[in-house]
């Protein structure tokens, strides 16, 4: 049997003035949910009201519901308010709490390691006068290989070796495009080291990860010579490592510089010697290919990898823990 519509818009004026009752006596914020659950929860008493409208006679069906969702906006904006007023007077009155027991500490996070490590290889080459400079991540082929004099069948240009996007962009393999785009647009002398990402197509093992980080330098200007690259990386191996470290260099090759030099330093009897950059003076063709005159002017250049530097500085034995964001691993540093 239909009920009748008047007897239902007053039922609503007594779930309203009840509500109002109740309401007016919640003095914390559990009680209120509970009232709000008993009215506004799915099969609480509004709802309720709801699952009556098929019972209505259709042309008094539009003037019932307006009521009901009044009814419902009413209810749940009083809840609101009264949340509000009982947030602010918490703050103001009495307190239930014990003012004299400990704070909680709140964890915070803390710096990588890799980050740390990289900060200190700023740090030592801003005290010799270095500024940084930065380049893209998406590279082009032309900064990325050919302006450093990388030959067209070099194998880091294989398909199996970069990442190359499908509008013929790369993902940049190493940080030395950056010496080229600074020597396009700085004025000589140069000394600049270029931190950054890199990427190159490997699979994650202890020792190789398709992201990595590195830290390029390159110095240009009249007079540089060889002396002066073995000054200043000596110099950055003992700030880095402790003033006593061994240092040695040999032979290698790059595209982009001649002669060209990795440099080892000795780390201990069980490690031996170990390569930790590489590095040359910066070839011709390649002052050439940005426009400096290589007559008149020569320098260094040389690129380090991070993460290596950072495992062998915290002996960490694993590279892909720097990614893993374990708070175990990140505590340590
Ligand atoms: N770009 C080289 C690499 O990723 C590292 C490198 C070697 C950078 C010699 C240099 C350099 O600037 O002179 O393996």
């Amino acid at each position: 049997m239909a009920e009748s519509v008047e007897m239902l818009m007053q039922e609503l004026d007594e779930v309203h003035d009840a509500f109002q009752q109740e309401i007016r006596g919640v003095k914390d914020l559990a009680l209120l949910d509970d009232v709000r659950v008993k009215y506004l929860g799915r099969k609480g008493r509004v709802a309720r009201y709801f699952s009556k409208m098929g019972q209505i006679e259709a042309s008094q069906r539009p003037q019932f519901g307006n009521r009901l969702n009044e009814l419902k906006q009413e209810l749940t904006d009083a809840v609101a308010s009264h949340q509000q007023s009982l947030h602010s007077n918490n703050n103001s009155g009495p307190r239930d709490f014990d003012l004299t027991l400990p704070g909680i500490t709140p964890t915070l996070g803390f710096r990588n390691p890799l980050m740390i490590v990289m900060d200190e290889i700023k740090q030592i080459f801003a005290n010799m006068g270095f500024t940084v400079e930065t380049g893209p991540l998406v590279e082009d082929e032309y900064y990325n290989f050919e302006a450093l004099n990388v030959p067209p069948d070099h194998p880091s240009k294989d398909l199996q070796d970069t990442f190359y996007l499908p509008n013929g962009l790369l993902l940049r393999t190493h940080t030395s495009p950056v010496q080229v785009r600074t020597m396009e647009c700085q004025d000589l002398p140069i000394r600049i080291i270029a931190p950054g990402r890199c990427f190159r197509k490997d699979t994650p093992d202890a020792t190789h990860s398709p992201e990595f980080h590195q830290v390029e330098g390159l110095v240009i200007g009249e007079g540089i010579s060889l002396s002066h690259l073995k000054g200043t990386l000596v110099a950055f191996a003992r700030k880095l490592f402790g003033r006593q470290t061994q240092v040695r260099f040999r032979p290698s090759f790059f595209p982009f510089t001649e002669p060209s030099a990795e440099m080892d330093i000795y780390f201990d009897e069980r490690l031996g010697w170990l390569e930790i950059l590489g590095s040359g003076m910066v070839d011709p063709n390649v002052l050439d290919g940005v426009g400096i005159d290589s007559e008149k002017y020569t320098g260094f250049a040389f690129g380090m990898g991070v993460e290596r530097l950072a495992m062998l500085k915290y002996r960490i034995d694993d590279i892909r823990h720097f990614y893993d964001n374990d708070m175990r691993f990140l505590s340590q540093f």
